[in-house]
């Protein structure tokens, strides 16, 4: 299996930016490297000027490279489908309907779109032998990375529903003691099926996450980022999972020492408050700073992704504690 990089942080940092960059770092070191994006505005396909799709493909004139964009909201539908299709083998088409019901009711609330990704990614993850190392770029929402942090508390939440279910059955095994009909209802109920299912499903992506799994945020010199990140960091390291470095991008490039026009002066002061936090950064957060990108003219692709690549100072072989590209 493959050991997995994260990055995170909110919408226009420059995640796919960075994740890029640092697949494009991992394949140049020879690990085989799967990109995995999340961004409905095909964001990966941007920087590389070539189209993707949910399967991964290779990534045209880079060795070891492979990338796949997952498009949230189809997954929301495949997700919807997924369930209806196991759900009608094993239950009544009435039940079906029923339940169908409450599934169309259950994917439009928040959260949703952050349940389906998890599940791809948890595929991705258990498909992953391939390749090295695999590198998420996660969905601007963050409420992704709240779900990956929680894999512990969804696994007692579904504890907690099966024993009620078994509950239930009791009771109504109970009600019908003696009859054989009633027995073979709870060994072979599809919900109690379902719901073991979903708990092995999750304890492998918590182990996985805590184990196989580093975590890096992406943020912006600006107040409103910083404190983003400060509740990401918190968040995943309550759920011990490891945050193992911050990308500072988009740092304003500071003027030659001689010039002294309009712009240079702003360009100067914009510098010297980026660089007030920068120091608060360094200082206030106990993750550390692996690297800080110049905002550039153009956008990141081509060469100016590989300067990008060489400034990220996160090791491709040891992104992971259990390091050791396997
Ligand atoms: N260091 C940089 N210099 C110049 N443009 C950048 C830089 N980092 C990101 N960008 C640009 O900013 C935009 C948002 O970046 P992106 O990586 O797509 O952010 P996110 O994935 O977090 O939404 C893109 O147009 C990208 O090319
Ligand atoms: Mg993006």
């Amino acid at each position: 299996m493959a050991t997995f990089t994260f990055f995170g942080g909110k919408g226009g940092v420059g995640k796919t930016t960075v994740s890029s960059a640092f697949g494009l770092k991992c394949a140049r070191a020879g690990l085989e490297t799967l990109l995995v994006s999340t961004d409905p505005a095909h964001s990966t396909a941007d920087v590389f000027d070539q189209p993707f799709s949910d399967d991964p493909e290779p990534v045209e004139g880079v060795d070891r490279l492979h990338a796949m964009e997952i498009d949230p909201e189809e997954e929301v539908d495949r997700h919807r489908q997924e369930i209806r299709r196991q759900l009608g083998q094993q239950l009544s088409p009435a039940m079906v309907n029923e339940i169908s019901m409450q599934l169309e009711m259950a994917h439009r609330t928040p959260g949703a779109y952050e349940a389906a990704l998890f599940d791809r990614f948890i595929d991705v993850m258990r498909d992953s032998d391939p390749y090295d190392r695999v590198v998420f770029d996660t969905s601007p929402t963050g409420g992704t990375l709240r779900l990956l942090a929680l894999p512990e508390y969804l696994e007692k939440w579904i504890d907690r529903l099966h024993h009620k279910r078994k509950k239930s059955i009791k009771n109504f095994e109970r009600a019908a003691i003696g009859d054989r009909q009633a027995r073979r209802m709870m060994e072979g109920d599809p919900i109690l099926a379902r719901l073991e299912e979903r708990k092995e499903t999750f304890a492998f992506a918590g182990k996985t996450l805590r184990e196989d799994a580093v975590f890096h945020l992406v943020l912006n010199p600006d107040e409103l980022s910083i404190r983003e990140t400060r509740r990401a960091v918190d968040a995943l390291e309550e759920s011990e999972l490891d945050v193992a470095g911050l990308v500072v991008n988009k740092l304003t490039p500071a003027p030659d020492p001689d010039e002294d026009g309009r712009g240079a002066r702003y360009l100067r002061e914009r510098v010297e408050t980026e660089q007030e936090r920068l120091a608060a950064i360094h200082d206030s957060f106990s993750v550390p700073v692996v690297a800080q990108i110049e905002n550039r003219v153009r956008e990141v692709k081509g060469d100016l992704l590989e300067d990008v690549a060489d400034e990220l100072a996160i090791d491709p072989a040891a992104a992971t504690h259990a390091s050791e590209p396997s």
